[in-house]
Order: C-alpha cells, then sequence, then structure tokens
C-alpha cells in the first residue's frame, strides 16, 4: 500500500468512526465519570487512545500544549482542565468529521470549568507537516496516532520542530515485540485498527532517539493484543527537546564536572553513546550533565566538581544499588523482558545485556530482579507463553549464576 493509500483508508476509518460514535480502539485508564462532568458525551464515545498522556501529573499550569491526533478532543479537554484557563492547547486532526465534534464541544467544556472562553483551538492538518509555528510549545501529547502515520521519523521531526527547548512530550502507543510481517503491513483493516504501524520498539526508541530527543523513558505500558505470535503493547513514554551544543564548545562546555553510576546496572551506555561503569566516577561535558540532571536520570547517579576521573566509590558505599538473584528455583515461564528507559545498553549483576527495544527471555528469578522498584522503570515484562507452561526448575548454569 502507497503512504497516500493509507492516509486516506485511515482518514475513512476514523471519519466513519466519528460519524457513527464509534470506538476503534477501547482506552483504558481514563476516569470516564471524572471526565463526563465537564465533557460531552459525544466526545468521550468516540475517545480512541491506548494511553492515558495527559493524566499522568505532566501537565503543569499556564502551558502550551499540542495534542496530535487529537480526534474528538477528549485528552484537549482534559488538558485543558490542567494547563487552567492561562494555558493554551492546540488539538490537530486531519480527519474533519472528528475536528467537527471537537469544535462543537468546546464552548461547553470552557463554560463547565467555569472560563469565559475556550482555551482550547483545534486545527486541521497532518502529523507529518503540523500547523504550528517553530519552538512554541510547552508539551506535545499523542494517544494512539503515531502508529497510524507511514511516516514516523517525519512525524517525530516536526514534534522536535514545535517544541521549544526544554520542551517535551508524553506520548502512548502501539508497539510491538518484533518487526509487523508484510502481510499485516498490507492489510488495510489493521491499519486502522492501529495495528499494521505499530513499529518494533527497537525501532520506535531509535526513531525517537534519532530524531534529537533524549532523554527517552517508559511512563506506562500495558498489553494491547497478539496476531500470530506478534505482541502488541500500548506503550506510553518522555522524551525531552534539550539544546544543541555549539560545534566549537568552549572550555566550560567540554567539562561541567564528575558523576558516577549508582546502579542499579553494573554499566550502562547513555544515549550519548557514553560508557558509566557503576562506582566509577567520569568527568562530564555540559550537555552530558544537562541530560543527566533530568528528573528520570538524577535517581541513578551522583555529581561532584572536584573528584578525579576514574576514581572510585568503595565497596560498602550506601550509595551503590546492586541487586542480586535470590537462591531461589529458576523457572522458565515465558517471559520477556526489554529495556525502554534511558539507556542505549545496559549489563545487570548477572551478565544479561540489554539492548534498548529488545527482548530477552528471563527466567523466574531474573524477572524478580527486574520487578524490584530499582529496576522496573527501565523494563517491559511481557508473557509471551500466554498461558500457563510446566514450570520446571532448572539449574541456572554450572557457576550458580542466573541464566
Ligand atoms: C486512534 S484515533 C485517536 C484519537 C485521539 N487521540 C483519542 O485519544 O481519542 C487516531 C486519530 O488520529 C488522527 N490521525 C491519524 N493519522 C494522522 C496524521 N498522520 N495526521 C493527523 N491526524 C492523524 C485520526 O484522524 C484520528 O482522529
Amino acid at each position: 500500500m502507497s503512504d497516500d493509500s493509507i492516509t486516506q483508508s485511515v482518514v475513512e476509518r476514523y471519519a466513519s468512526a466519528a460519524r457513527n460514535g464509534e470506538q476503534v480502539c477501547t482506552p483504558d485508564g481514563y476516569d470516564m465519570e471524572s471526565l463526563a462532568t465537564y465533557i460531552p458525551e459525544s466526545v468521550l464515545q468516540i475517545a480512541n487512545g491506548c494511553g492515558v498522556p495527559v493524566g499522568l501529573g505532566t501537565v503543569r499550569p499556564g502551558e502550551t500544549v499540542l495534542d496530535v491526533g487529537c480526534g474528538g478532543g477528549i485528552d484537549c479537554f482534559e488538558a485543558s482542565r490542567l494547563t487552567g484557563k492561562d494555558g493554551h492547547v492546540i488539538g490537530v486532526d486531519m480527519t474533519d468529521e472528528m475536528l467537527e465534534i471537537a469544535r462543537n464541544s468546546s464552548a461547553a467544556v470552557a463554560t463547565n470549568l467555569g472560563y469565559t472562553q475556550s482555551n482550547v483551538e483545534f486545527r486541521k492538518g497532518r502529523a507529518e507537516k503540523l500547523p504550528v509555528e517553530d519552538q512554541t510549545v510547552d508539551l506535545i501529547i499523542s494517544n494512539c496516532v503515531v502508529n497510524l502515520a507511514p511516516d514516523k521519523q517525519r512525524v517525530f521531526q516536526e514534534m522536535y520542530r514545535a517544541l521549544k527547548i526544554g520542551g517535551r512530550f508524553t506520548i502512548s502507543d502501539i508497539v510491538a515485540d518484533t518487526s509487523i510481517p508484510n502481510y499485516l503491513l498490507n492489510d488495510r483493516e489493521r491499519w486502522g485498527a492501529c495495528l499494521s504501524g505499530a513499529l518494533y520498539t527497537r525501532d520506535y526508541l531509535h526513531t525517537i532517539r534519532a530524531t534529537g530527543f533524549v532523554g527517552v523513558h517508559q511512563v506506562g505500558v500495558a498489553p494491547w493484543g497478539v496476531i500470530d505470535g506478534v505482541h502488541f503493547s500500548a506503550l506510553t513514554m518522555t522524551g525531552y527537546k534539550v539544546s544543541v551544543p555549539p560545534s566549537r564548545p568552549s572550555n566550560e562546555e567540554r567539562f561541567a564536572g564528575y558523576a558516577v553510576l549508582k546502579g542499579p546496572f553494573k554499566w550502562v551506555i547513555d544515549e550519548y553513546d557514553q560508557t558509566f561503569v557503576r562506582g566509577v566516577w567520569r568527568s562530564i561535558d555540559r550537555k552530558t550533565s544537562d541530560l543527566l540532571h533530568l528528573d528520570p536520570f538524577r535517581p541513578w547517579f551522583l555529581f561532584s566538581k572536584d573528584v578525579v576521573a576514574g576514581k572510585m566509590l568503595k565497596e560498602d558505599d550506601p550509595n551503590l544499588l546492586r541487586i542480586l538473584p535470590e537462591d531461589t528455583p529458576c523457572v522458565w515461564k515465558g517471559l520477556f523482558a526489554t529495556m525502554t528507559s534511558l539507556f542505549e545498553r545496559a549489563e545487570d549483576d548477572d551478565h544479561h545485556l540489554f539492548e534498548g527495544g529488545v527482548p530477552i527471555e528471563i527466567c523466574s528469578k531474573t524477572n524478580d530482579v527486574l520487578t524490584t522498584p530499582q529496576y522496573a522503570p527501565f523494563f517491559h515484562i511481557l508473557n509471551r507463553a500466554q498461558q500457563p507452561v510446566s514450570g520446571e526448575a532448572v539449574t541456572c548454569s554450572p557457576n550458580g549464576d542466573c541464566c
């Protein structure tokens, strides 16, 4: 199918959903009862998201928020409430029938929120060519839309262009645990149902990072469905647009102090391709310092202006985080772990090498480690078996390490 024909069938699918008050996807996680206190039923019944990007505490008062592929406007109206009347919300969609319902509802929502006028506007446009000025948006949200766009790199480039420096996105979308086979890629019905256009998580993360976003991390994940062994998940991610360092950095930009990885990983490679070994100080430049001071990174690092590169934290330093498997039976249960957050590559204390977005099979002992509060934010754990497995305990490895 050509890109144009995919886009045309997506428009037809969502125009029909809007006309018939139909939900193509059933969103999970909204408190519909509380939304119904100020959002008209005509909007709620065509909510077609796969997460709640706007409901994650990411919207701040007074911000400019852009919702890419806003549909009937559910997330725009919730953002309108969260930004307060001084904020500004822009919803963009390419389907007239969706925009009509959204526009017809904005005055009622404003009245219900006690605003003298609506702070939401709806613009017709494509995610691949957003009708928004450069660097004018604080937060981009999007709910189950990127998978519907044939050129995802272009969509992320447009989002990057529209965001201010220091801006961020929170996007819920469908991803898959492997590449989508050709027969699904050419299935018009499943494109429209947010399945065929889903990227392999590895490629999804790569596309986001290749655009220039950093600090890309998971804020929510839920199973979405399985077709012929391909597992689809609804993944909500946040990432940041930070300032681009000058091509000729000054001394101050080249050296901004030292950082050390506390753990829980043994070592990690960050989004600038730099290695951090747990407990070993290394010098960092300004852009790395800015990156590691972002909220999702900060808990895993210590910072100093005056240590020596290569100096190590003492083995018993209370800051060090090491999580080893318990001495319990090792059982294969069909579980696979995918590292989705912050690092390109990393190793745990049991020789598991993780690459961003690539699932690896894990036993019950490793699952216990990766679901601890320290590791859990980095992983999406998927049960590919989808049914009880025999579950006989096995010996992990001859030297006693976990498998
Ligand atoms: C699955 S619905 C989600 C709608 C809304 N975000 C929600 O949560 O209810 C996808 C929406 O994205 C719009 N859409 C899909 N691809 C788009 C694109 N490339 N540019 C703009 N809008 C797009 C469709 O028209 C549709 O309204």
